[in-house]
């Protein structure tokens, strides 16, 4: 079977409620306009510290691959969560979210891990404390191959801090906005080539955009998808992964934070945005996408954040590989 095919299998696969805790920091984000860029510990979607949760995979990561003793673990992570959101309050750092390492659970986990193990390039965009890719390098993938992404340098270096890995790791971040090549600028890592940007784009076998399509208006949702495809390996199997916010009954909606419209999507109008990507870069692309159902928990703590429409809300999961 193909990796397509393979990769098709899994994601057509029905939802057998396989709840998503992880969409509840990105489907707050709906809250009352008031709420805005709010840094406040008593904000909807900041979790204080006692309610951290670790799973067993992030306690052993943090054990093994930070070198920081279980106990002091908890704290520590809530020690730098509370320096993020002084950079901006996103929801995941308010949740704790940051510490879902989704990519562990794609349906291309194994796929990816080969590619990358076989000197693949892969970009974290967006990347904020880039836990996917430290995740990657648990798993034994060279750092030098992944790159990592974001508009706020504070996020990065932040990163270094929560990891601890500032010694050893020797990917490459650049800060940059990805609706604009010449802002990209190497601020971690390989710093020494300040064009290191432009000669990576265009030989990126993965990027993953995580929770981070999800925070555009339409028209900057398309232009940026292109932009990704710009990043992208031209070559077929080259892969765009992800999860987003996404709903069973797609539409526009106004969030608060930054003050816009998005576009919550469900598996059909998320091809169909490709389909558009594709004409306008001349590229064709396999769609995969499921929407994950919301967990009861997740559900109620949400509700409390007075959001009308959170029954309809799902987590989105993509894959979506070059033809
Ligand atoms: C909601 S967070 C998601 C972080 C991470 N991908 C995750 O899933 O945990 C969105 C990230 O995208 C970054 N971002 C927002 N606008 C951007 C832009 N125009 N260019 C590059 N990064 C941007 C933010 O700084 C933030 O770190």
């Amino acid at each position: 079977m193909s990796t397509i095919e393979q990769t098709s299998k899994a994601l057509h696969a029905p939802i057998k409620n396989k709840y998503s805790s992880m969409a509840n920091d990105e489907a707050i984000v709906s809250a009352s306009s008031a709420e805005a860029h709010d840094r406040s510990r008593s904000h909807v979607w900041y979790k204080p510290g006692e309610q951290l949760r670790l799973t067993p995979y992030t306690l052993n990561l943090f054990q093994n691959y930070s070198q920081i003793p279980t106990e002091q673990v908890a704290a520590h992570i809530i020690g730098v969560r509370e320096k993020a959101w002084e950079v901006y309050p996103y929801p995941c750092i308010g949740s704790f979210r940051f510490l879902d390492f989704a990519i562990t659970e794609s349906p291309i986990f194994t796929t990816a891990l080969s590619k990358l193990k076989s000197g693949g390039k892969y970009l974290d965009l967006g990347c904020c404390f880039a836990q996917d890719l430290r995740a990657l390098v648990y798993a034994g993938i060279p750092s030098e191959n992944l790159f990592g992404a974001d508009l706020q340098s504070g996020f990065i270096d932040l990163s270094y801090e929560l990891f601890k890995d500032g010694e050893t790791l020797k990917s490459t971040f650049f800060k940059g906005d990805i609706f604009d090549f010449s802002t990209f600028t190497p601020i971690r890592g390989n710093t020494s080539d300040p064009g290191l940007f432009q000669k990576i784009k265009g030989d990126i076998d993965i990027i993953s955009a995580r929770s981070f399509l999800h925070l555009f208006s339409p028209e900057q949702e398309f232009k940026a998808a292109c932009q990704i495809v710009e990043i992208l390996k031209d070559s077929p199997g080259s892969i765009i992964m992800g999860r987003q916010v996404g709903s069973f009954t797609p539409g526009v909606e106004s969030i608060s934070l930054g003050r816009r419209e998005v576009f919550r999507h469900d598996p059909q109008t998320w091809e169909e945005l490709w389909n558009k990507v594709g004409e306008a870069t001349n590229t064709k692309w396999d769609v995969q996408a499921k929407l994950l159902e919301l967990s009861p928990d997740v559900k109620d703590s949400v509700k409390a954040a007075e959001l009308a429409d959170i029954e309809t809300r799902g987590w989105l999961e993509f894959v979506i590989t070059k033809l």
